[in-house]
């Protein structure tokens, strides 16, 4: 399922973001890359352990775990600590599929990544190309969402962000771990959670609603790990 999160940010936060990113230190995107992507990944990315990426990716995370659509849609067990990329004119990441197991900087954690995550921090009108294109089960999407919306797509995808032929692209990605490993199951909790959301404001006193809502419950059971 590609899900689309628009508002993530607030307008205030974007710009508090990317005047910290714009004066940062950046490093080469490879050092991070796996064997395969490192052959294909011309990018700039903030070392995991950078004091403004760590301050960052925790507002990050605390505005998500106040968001009912990406927490209905990922149903998240664990939230790897937010990375911050940057593309500037030339700039690409060729198709790949990211790794199926990430550690968590300075932890002896890991995590599963079922969900990789794009949050966008340039508008996109200050630059050309740099699209993230997700191949899925009906072909390719290209995605270029506005500074502050965000960008949900199963690890299992294979993706790339095409080249920048103008301006700078600044984007924030991580991985989630989701209670629900598998994306079709996923899916279809989604779904019914929405329908009842909309059911609950239109019909709000019907009676079969809470025999919807344990069907919900129900389902989630069987498919949930804790
Ligand atoms: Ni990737």
């Amino acid at each position: 399922m590609l899900n689309e999160i628009r508002n993530i940010l607030s307008e205030a936060q974007v710009e508090d973001f990317r005047r910290e990113l714009e004066t940062a230190d950046w490093s080469d995107g490879r050092g991070s890359a796996g064997y395969l992507s490192q052959a294909v990944k011309r990018n700039a990315q903030l070392p995991d352990t950078h004091p403004s990426g760590l301050r960052l990716g925790e507002t990050i995370v605390m505005a998500l775990e106040q968001n009912a659509r990406f927490v209905s849609a990922a149903l998240p067990q664990k939230i790897l600590p937010p990375l911050f990329n940057r593309y500037a004119s030339g700039q690409e990441y060729g198709a790949h599929i990211d790794g199926a197991v990430r550690p968590i900087a300075g932890t002896a954690h890991r995590i599963r990544t079922d969900l990789s995550a794009t949050l966008f921090l340039s508008a996109p009108d200050e630059y050309e190309g740099g699209e993230l294109i997700i191949e899925d089960l009906f072909g390719s999407r290209s995605v270029k969402l506005g500074a502050g919306d965000m960008m949900l797509y199963p690890g299992s995808s294979v993706h790339r962000v095409s080249p920048v032929t103008r301006g700078v692209r600044y984007a924030a990605f991580f991985w989630v771990q989701s209670m629900v490993r598998g994306d079709v199951e996923r899916r279809i909790l989604f779904d019914l959670d929405n329908a009842i959301q909309a059911l609950a404001r239109d019909v709000p006193n019907h009676a079969e609603l809470v025999r919807l809502a344990g069907v919900y419950h129900n389902l989630l059971r069987r498919w949930v790990e804790v």
